[in-house]
């Protein structure tokens, strides 16, 4: 085994698999045209992390415009905040004494900005910021349909934003409502329709706060299918999306996604065997991809259909009795969800016109605590 660092400056398809890879034209391309978009709106960008799980990507992102980052999982943030980045939403709630510490300890090294949906873990998360001096940003996580976290709107939002103001050491920042259930919609008259209906949940909460006299800063909330549908409306601050960084193949069928943003990221597989014309196996199974989005396919390959995976297997059947791979040749693989993809990886082989560039460890990976 070499040490990944050895195959930089060699061509990707000498890599050895499996092998997930990164091309770095179309990533900076997809940062850009997302920092192109937020130039034009009044919305601010703080990307996900959890879909690179990579520090130098999300400096990419902030370089690019993006105001800081959003993590799912405090381990993710600690990673981002080791990196350098201060200004970190945990679009999650934080909850069980052990990891109130690790928050609390995170927050003397950062502006860590959380979300919360319950009263009692809003007094544990106030107590311990008081008995260590510091203060904890907060948003008040809102059901706007997805049925996941969060209060309900309305009059729950309230009495929870009263409470919150009440409390020592948080500061209210304002309402949080991912609409997961809108993103994905590939036609996008629908996803739009129903994105609206969902953040109006959301815009109706913010002023009935107000109107009880309290401040809601920030608006957060959007992913990848719903950018600029979230981006556009004006009472909306900040935007969420993670994906675009690099697509997948799901992504690329929603309608005015798909066209905008490239997909960059494949995993590399190597063919092990072809017992027959009409069967190619190849080194990439479950443990280097995910299926729960569907089986991922071969990129840019006519007549070759991956049916199914194992462990360490791919079965492909091939139509096209005119494609010749054979064992040791190599093909890319096209994931169906980048972002549960990629934390089955130690690390990424960035390439630019096929040339391995540089190696980056996904420093975050795994870290689900
Ligand atoms: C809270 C939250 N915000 C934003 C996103 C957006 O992610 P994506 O860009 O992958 O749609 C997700 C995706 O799971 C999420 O859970």
């Amino acid at each position: 085994m070499y040490d990944a660092e050895t195959y930089i400056g060699r061509h990707k398809t000498e890599l050895d698999t499996p092998a997930l890879l990164i091309d770095l034209d179309i990533m900076e391309l997809n940062i850009q045209k997302m920092a192109n978009y937020f130039a034009t709106v009044n919305t601010e960008l703080r990307p996900h992390v959890k879909t690179h799980k990579t520090p130098i990507i999300s400096h990419k992102q902030i370089a690019a415009g993006a105001i800081g980052v959003t993590c799912a999982k405090l381990g993710e943030a600690e990673a981002i905040v080791h990196s350098g980045i201060r200004d970190v939403l945990i679009a999650n709630q934080i909850v069980g004494t052990h990891k109130i510490v690790r928050l609390i300890n995170l927050a003397k090294h950062s502006d860590i900005m959380i979300a919360v949906d319950n009263d009692d873990n809003v007094h544990a998360i106030s107590k311990a910021a008081a008995e260590k001096g510091v203060t904890i940003r907060v948003l008040i996580e809102v059901n706007i349909g997805m049925d996941r976290c969060g209060v309900e709107p309305g009059s729950e939002t309230l009495s929870l934003a009263n409470i919150i103001g009440e409390s020592q050491n948080l500061k209210f920042e304002g309402l949080m409502g991912y609409e997961g259930h809108t993103v994905a919609k590939p036609n996008k008259t629908e996803r739009v329709a129903a994105t609206k209906s969902a953040m109006q949940r959301l815009i109706d909460t913010k002023h009935l706060l107000e109107k009880n006299g309290i401040n809601v800063a920030i608006m957060s909330g959007g992913g990848t299918g719903t950018y600029d549908i979230t981006g556009s409306i004006p009472e909306m601050t900040e935007v969420q999306a993670g994906s675009y960084v690099f697509m997948d193949s799901t992504y690329r069928n929603v309608e005015g996604v798909g066209e905008k943003f490239d997909c960059a990221l494949t995993v590399l597989a190597t063919v092990v065997s072809r017992p027959e014309k009409n069967r190619i196996i190849v080194d990439t199974g479950l443990k280097v991809l995910t299926k729960e989005f569907g089986i991922p396919q071969p990129a840019g390959l006519q007549g070759v259909e991956m049916t199914g995976l194992s462990e360490e297997h791919g079965k492909m059947h091939v139509s096209n009795e005119d494609i010749s791979l054979k064992p040791t040749d190599k093909l890319e693989i096209l994931p169906t969800h980048c972002c549960t993809n990629v934390n089955l990886h130690d690390k990424f082989y960035g390439i630019r016109k096929e040339i391995v560039e540089t190696v980056w460890g996904i420093a975050a990976r795994g870290r689900s605590q």
